[in-house]
């Protein structure tokens, strides 16, 4: 047994959690990279068609589409992509950790792609009309197959994020098996297809604008077209993709969602389904104001529901089935050399065997007690939930039924926490005087909270 938990000082956000500052970041980050890969799959259509009819007009299109990515996709995606890295490491240092040491040759060819694909984005715009069209052409197929290859290379990450789905990995350790893992297919499905409609309904905002007439006609029903079709598959392979979920995050799915959460997606994707259909018919009646609205509408209520379920469905783990988001490893991974660190809990308890506990509450006291409860639920708890009572992330005290009774508290932990029987939380086998510092102090966040609970109990029909 190691002698100590691998744990860093942890990065407490009120309110919102560290988890909804990586899922802001996230989703703005899948906007931006989603448009420019679909869209560069609509310039090499759309290029192809303007060769082969003889039609230069249709490229006007292509180098506004190509100028507005450059501006706004790859410059978001560029500050967003870091974004990412920062505020997971801090987040969740072994979560990344954990993904570094799988797939760092992966991230690197996806990198290698990545370069490729802004060169590639660069050239289109900047050499169209100065070099033959069908080399311009050729270098467009480059750019939309660069521009793919990254997600190809980047799903196989987020899809080991929700589990292996074979056993295999954690004897082997291996990067091919934690890659083509069971829903990698799906995942990438899902993503390819969506793309399609995101770049299709972003693309509207320049079609809108174009001179002329016929162009713009043309140009609208051929996004018209990818959108619808890119909606349909993304419905076939997401209903594939559910298929291939670990039973915890069915479990999730089925009691955690809110009731209203399976009807409200499918009024999103009938709405965007309507707005194609409609754009197909009247294409000239569209303006840039509604593409604009209609982008808003697939980050808000589209890929911001996404982002966030498919971070709840992983629960109660980060990564791989195995590292807990609150950054403990539940189980051992001979294949990475892991051990679970749940034993030493129950020998040693957090406080013992953390290296960043303040030295003055590394043995819980009557006097310390508050404050240690307090580090303990912030280094066990706050990945998923925050702690003021009527915050936004799965807020504790409404948890426990803002109960200041830290008798009451104390029995979860003692139980369902200690046993691990609630199969979307982490198993916490602490010793009894961490449970009764953490009770402590989860119990005196209630103080004062009582008027809440009625409001709460108004609520609760309602999302969680
Ligand atoms: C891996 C994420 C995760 C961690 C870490 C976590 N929880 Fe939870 N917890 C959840 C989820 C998901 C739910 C269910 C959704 C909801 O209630 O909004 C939940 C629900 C609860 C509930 C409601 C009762 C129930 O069984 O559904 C309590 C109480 C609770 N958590 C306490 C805690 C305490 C105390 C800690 C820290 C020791 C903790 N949780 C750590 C994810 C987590």
């Amino acid at each position: 047994m190691p002698e100590h938990l691998g744990l860093y000082p942890h990065w407490y956000v009120p309110a919102i959690g560290s988890a909804w500052v990586m899922g802001i970041i996230g989703t703005i980050h899948v906007l931006a990279s989603h448009t420019s890969v679909g869209a560069s799959w609509l310039f090499a259509l759309l290029e192809t068609k303007a060769v082969r009819e003889n039609k230069p007009e249709l490229m006007e299109y292509i180098k506004k589409y190509g100028m507005f990515l450059l501006v706004f996709s790859y410059i978001i995606g560029s500050i967003t992509g870091p974004g990412i890295w920062y505020s997971v490491t801090v987040a969740s240092p072994r979560g990344i950790s954990g993904l570094i040491h799988n797939f760092v040759w992966v991230w690197a060819t996806e990198w290698v792609f990545f370069f490729v694909e802004v060169i590639g984005v660069y050239a289109l715009v900047y050499l169209l009309g100065k070099i033959d069209p069908r080399t311009h052409l050729k270098l467009t197929w480059s750019f939309a197959v660069a521009s793919w290859a990254t997600m190809i290379l980047i799903v196989p990450i987020l899809s080991f994020m929700m589990w292996p789905g074979n056993e295999r990995w954690y004897e082997t350790g291996s990067t091919f098996d934690a890659a083509f893992n069971l829903n990698y297919f799906a995942h990438l499905g899902v993503r390819t297809a969506f793309m399609f409609a995101i770049a299709g309904a972003v693309g509207g905002i320049l079609a809108a604008t174009m001179k002329n007439r016929e162009v713009r006609i043309e140009i609208t029903r051929f996004l018209s077209k990818m959108g619808l079709a890119g909606l349909f598959l993304g419905v076939v392979m997401w209903l594939w993709y559910l298929q291939t979920l670990p039973e915890n995050a069915r479990i999730v799915m089925e009691t955690q969602m809110a009731p209203k959460y399976g009807p409200f997606l499918a009024a999103v994707l009938l709405g965007t389904l309507l707005y194609f259909l409609w754009t197909a018919w009247k294409p000239l009646q569209l303006r840039q104001g509604v593409a604009v609205a209609m982008t808003v509408v697939i980050a808000l209520f589209g890929l911001w529901p996404e982002e966030r379920s498919r971070e709840s469905l992983r629960k109660p783990y980060v990564a791989g089935q195995y590292i807990y988001s609150n950054q403990l490893f539940a189980r051992d991974v001979p294949g990475k050399g892991v051990t679970s660190d749940l034993p030493m809990i129950e020998a040693k308890g957090v406080l013992q065997t953390h290296m960043f506990v303040p030295a003055d509450l590394r043995t819980v006291t009557p006097e310390n007690k508050v404050r240690a409860g307090e580090f303990l639920t912030k280094t066990l708890c706050t990945n998923c939930h925050s702690i003021e009572p009527d915050a936004k992330l799965r807020a504790l005290p409404a948890r426990f039924g803002f109960s200041d009774d830290p008798v009451m508290v104390k029995a979860y932990l003692d139980g369902a926490l200690y046993h691990g029987t609630v199969p979307y939380m982490p198993r916490l086998p602490l010793p009894e005087a961490e449970r009764e510092a953490m009770a402590a102090y989860i119990a005196s966040l209630s103080k004062g909270a009582a008027p809440m609970l009625a409001a709460h109990d108004a609520l609760q029909q309602g999302a969680h």
